[in-house]
C-alpha cells in the first residue's frame, strides 16, 4: 500500500524564524520539513549562523536559503516574505519560532526587560502573522506559532515570558477564526522542557536540578527538539488539513496534572 502521507509537505514553501541555533527547535523543524521535501527560508538575528544552517540543509539535498532577520523589525518582514515568494513562487507556511526568555521576580523586572520580552516573543509573532496573511495566495496557508507550557500555566519568575506566550495562544485562536474562510490555518505549539540552548540557560538560572525536573514530568523525562519538530511538521502538512485554532501541547504530561 502507498503511504497516503508521503507527499504531505512536498514542494511547500515555508519560513522558519529563529533557525540558527544548531540544537534549537527552529533548526530541528527546518531539518524535519526539508526531509519531507519542503522548500525553506530560514531566518535568524544571527545571519552568519543561519546561512550556515541553510548550507547544511542544502548539503543534505534540500532547497533552502538563510536570511538575517530581527523579528522585531516591521519592514524586515516584508523583505523576508518577498525573498521567499521570489525564490519559490508562493508562500505556504510560517513557523514563528524565534524567542528569548527573561526570568525575573516581578519586583526586579525592569520595564526595558518586560518590553524586550514582549517585543521579541509576541509583537514579532503579530508582525509575522500579519505579513503571512498578506502574502498567502488563493490556496491559503498554515502558520505555527511557538508558544510554551508557560502560555498555559503560571510559574515562578515568568511574568513577562508567560505574558508573551499566553498572548501568542489567544492571538493564534483569533487569527484562526479570521483566516478560516481563506483556508489559512493558524495553530500554536506548546513545548514543555525541551533540551536546547535556551533550556540550558534557563536551568542554569533556576534552582531545580535535572533529576527533580524529570521527576515532576509524568513521562519522567525531558525531550529534544525533534519531538517539537514532528508536531510542527504535522500542523503545516496536509495531515493537519482540518486543524486550526488548536493548541498542541508536547510536554510529557507536565500540564495534565
Ligand atoms: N527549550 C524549551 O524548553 C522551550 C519550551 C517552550 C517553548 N520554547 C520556545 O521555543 C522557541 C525556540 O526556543 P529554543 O529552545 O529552540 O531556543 P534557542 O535559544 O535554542 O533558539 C532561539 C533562536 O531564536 C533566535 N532569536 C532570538 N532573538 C531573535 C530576534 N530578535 N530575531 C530573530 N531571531 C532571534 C536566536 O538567535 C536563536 O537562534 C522559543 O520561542 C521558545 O520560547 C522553548
Amino acid at each position: 500500500m502507498n503511504n497516503p502521507s508521503a507527499d504531505r509537505l512536498a514542494g511547500r514553501a515555508v519560513i522558519v524564524t529563529g533557525a540558527a541555533s544548531p540544537a534549537g527547535i527552529g533548526f530541528a523543524a527546518a531539518r524535519r520539513l526539508a526531509a519531507e521535501g519542503t522548500r525553506l527560508c530560514l531566518t535568524d538575528i544571527d545571519g552568519t549562523a543561519v546561512a550556515a544552517r541553510a548550507e547544511e540543509l542544502r548539503s543534505e539535498g534540500a532547497d533552502a536559503f538563510g536570511l538575517a532577520q530581527d523579528v522585531r523589525d516591521e519592514a524586515g518582514w516584508d523583505a523576508v516574505m518577498g525573498r521567499t515568494v521570489g525564490a519559490y513562487g508562493a508562500l505556504d507556511g510560517l513557523v514563528n519560532n524565534a524567542g528569548i526568555v527573561v526570568l525575573a521576580l516581578v519586583e526586579q523586572l525592569s520595564i526595558e526587560d518586560w518590553r524586550r520580552q514582549i517585543d521579541v516573543n509576541l509583537t514579532s509573532c503579530f508582525l509575522g502573522c500579519r505579513a503571512a496573511f498578506r502574502h498567502f495566495g488563493p490556496r491559503g496557508g498554515a502558520i505555527v506559532n511557538i508558544s510554551s507550557i508557560s502560555g498555559l500555566v503560571g510559574s515562578n519568575r515568568t511574568a513577562a515570558y508567560a505574558a508573551s506566550k499566553g498572548g501568542i495562544r489567544l492571538m493564534t485562536k483569533s487569527l484562526a477564526i479570521e483566516g478560516g474562510p481563506r483556508n489559512i490555518r493558524v495553530n500554536s505549539v506548546h513545548p514543555g522542557v525541551t533540551e536546547t540552548d535556551m533550556q540550558t540557560i534557563a536551568r542554569a538560572d533556576a534552582t531545580g536540578d535535572s533529576a527533580a525536573i524529570a521527576e515532576a514530568i509524568p513521562l519522567r523525562r525531558t525531550t529534544g527538539p525533534d519531538a517539537i519538530a514532528a508536531a510542527i511538521a504535522f500542523l503545516l502538512s496536509s495531515d493537519g488539513d482540518y486543524v486550526t485554532g488548536t493548541e498542541l501541547v508536547i510536554d510529557g504530561g507536565l500540564t495534565a496534572q
